[in-house]
């Protein structure tokens, strides 16, 4: 299905943040755009705050000025819903309220033509519900914009239950033409990005309240070694506890309180305070004038190294092995089940295991296990984590070792799959389920998250990329060390697993 042309004329209905910023998508487009907003004079103020807006990048050199007057040019404030009756696509952006969004649909269907199409740029709510009871109820659909919308490339196309092809693929198209990235999915609680973005936070708000390390160390080894661009905490005291909160209980209750989506009662302490984050001056972090930004802690160690032996493979962290090598540390390679040994030190990658259970489990003593990187060949900073019983001179040559290749070392408590594996494993898991319900294929997923988040790599093709037995393996050693269904296995992974298959082949 072709996307709109661009004789369509568009009306965005709600001049707020989401509107203002998809009245101007559309309109860079090449449509006529008219925004209509029940408060008298916000669209007007939304198309002049645009207009600056533009001006301002028009004085930085990035935008022409004959594009910036071009585009204004075809936004227009409309005063009454009636005068939106002659477009080809409607977007409402109006508050999040199941039964006002309704209504306005039920408006806009004996307004506008039947073939216009009536899309919702809701990011909660159940498009099958905001279409029940339309006379046309295939032609609603979901346009997800992201924060801020000329900005963000993402849009998740969503379709209810009687959703068309056509419009679907249609708005896929037309969003496509106005140089986003759309991926289709199904109204399913949190669509794509919300469902699957949860455990970003979760993990890290529950190593937090385990005292696995403090907030500054888990945010600096997610950036560090994860390569997000912010942590956890920076992030949801950015996003506003109130905000993220709230989604985080909206799809633990649409999905029947999954453990899954657990949220977390620190997070509503935060909420309960008021300390919101970034917005309210606290959340995690202090954003006062005279606060001191926290550090990560930090390892150090200056003993001789001048060898080590590397048995087997490190699976997905070779790339240490050439930066050790790199560092003019002589690496001795010999058979073996994927072990560094330096000095009296047996280090190894994760595998879900506390170093405790594994060091007893293998006879292991001077157990040291590392986090995982997202690029051991360019990681900056890697977690550690050690079994008790395991010698400081032990620590000290890993850490050593690590310092000559450049790579901070941050000590964690003993935990189960350290902070960056269980997170991108329990990403992929929660991105292995949203596949196997259909809530979109593997290739929409994985971009979504990269499009919708930043994130560095999709979940899915990261787990490709780890390998998805050692992801298995996570996960499950996960749900024995908690005893939780959290963290239960995806089949879809299961089956990849058992077929030798992968995510994206
Ligand atoms: P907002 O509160 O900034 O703007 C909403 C605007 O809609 C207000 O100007 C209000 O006067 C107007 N409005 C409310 N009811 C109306 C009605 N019946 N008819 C006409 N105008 C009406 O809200 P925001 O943040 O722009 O969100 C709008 C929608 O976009 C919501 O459905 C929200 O869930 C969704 N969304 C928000 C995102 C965000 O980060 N803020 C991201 C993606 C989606």
């Amino acid at each position: 299905m072709r996307a709109l042309s661009t004789e369509a004329k568009i009306a965005v209905i709600g001049a707020g943040a989401m509107g203002a910023g998809i009245a101007q998508v559309a309109a860079q487009a090449g449509h006529s755009v008219t925004l209509y907003d029940m408060r008298d004079g916000s669209a007007a103020q939304a198309i002049d705050a645009i207009d600056r807006q533009l001006g301002k990048r028009v004085e930085a050199g990035k935008l022409d000025a004959d594009k910036r007057t071009a585009t204004v040019a075809r936004l227009k404030a409309a005063d009454s819903i009636e005068s939106l009756a002659d477009s080809g696509l409607v977007i409402e952006a109006i508050v999040e309220d199941l039964d006002v969004k309704r209504r306005l649909l039920t408006q806009l269907e004996a307004l506008c033509s039947a073939e216009c199409i009536l899309a919702s740029n809701t990011s909660s709510l159940s498009v099958t519900a905001l279409a029940a009871g339309l006379q046309h109820p295939e032609r609603v659909v979901g346009m997800h914009f992201f924060n801020p919308a000329p900005v963000m490339a993402l849009v998740e196309v969503v379709s209810g239950l009687a959703t068309s092809r056509a419009t679907a693929r249609c708005i896929h198209s037309t969003a496509a033409a106005w140089g986003k990235k759309p991926v289709h999915t199904r109204s399913t609680p949190g669509f794509i990005v919300n469902r699957v973005a949860r455990p970003f936070y979760a993990e890290s708000l529950r190593a937090l309240q385990e005292g696995v390390a403090d907030c500054a160390t888990l945010d600096a080894l997610m950036r560090d070694a994860g390569a997000f661009r912010m942590g956890a905490f920076e992030l949801t005291d950015l996003i506003g506890h109130d905000v993220n909160y709230a989604v985080t209980y909206s799809v633990f209750n649409a999905y029947y309180n999954d453990m899954r989506f657990q949220p977390s009662l620190m997070q509503k302490e935060l909420v309960d305070a008021g300390h919101l984050g970034r917005k309210s001056g606290q959340g995690f972090y202090r954003y006062d004038a005279d606060a001191e930004k926290p550090r990560a802690d930090e390892l150090s160690a200056d003993s001789p190294v001048e060898t080590c032996v590397v048995e087997g493979s490190l699976g997905v962290a070779d790339g240490l092995i050439e930066r050790i090598k790199a560092a003019g540390i002589t690496v001795i390679q010999r058979d073996g089940r994927g072990l560094l040994r330096v000095g009296d030190a047996v280090v190894a990658l994760s595998d879900g295991r506390m170093a405790c259970q594994r060091s007893q489990e293998e006879g292991q003593a001077n157990l040291i296990l590392i986090d995982l990187a997202k690029d051991y060949a360019n990681a900056s900073r890697l977690g550690l984590s050690y079994a008790k019983g395991t010698s400081s001179e032990a620590l000290d040559q890993v850490v050593s070792l690590l310092a000559k290749c450049e790579i901070k070392a941050s000590l964690l408590a003993d935990t189960p799959g350290l902070i960056v594996l269980r997170t991108v494993a329990m990403l992929a898991n929660e991105a292995a389920d949203a596949a196997l319900h259909n809530v979109g294929s593997a290739a929409d997923i994985d971009l979504a998250m990269c499009a919708g988040l930043n994130y560095p790599l999709g979940p899915l093709a990261w787990a490709d990329q780890i390998g998805l037995p050692a992801v298995l393996k996570t996960l499950i050693n996960l749900q024995g060390a908690y005893g939780e269904e959290r963290y239960r296995p995806s089949l879809l992974l299961r089956r990849h697993v058992a077929q030798g298959s992968r995510f994206h082949d």
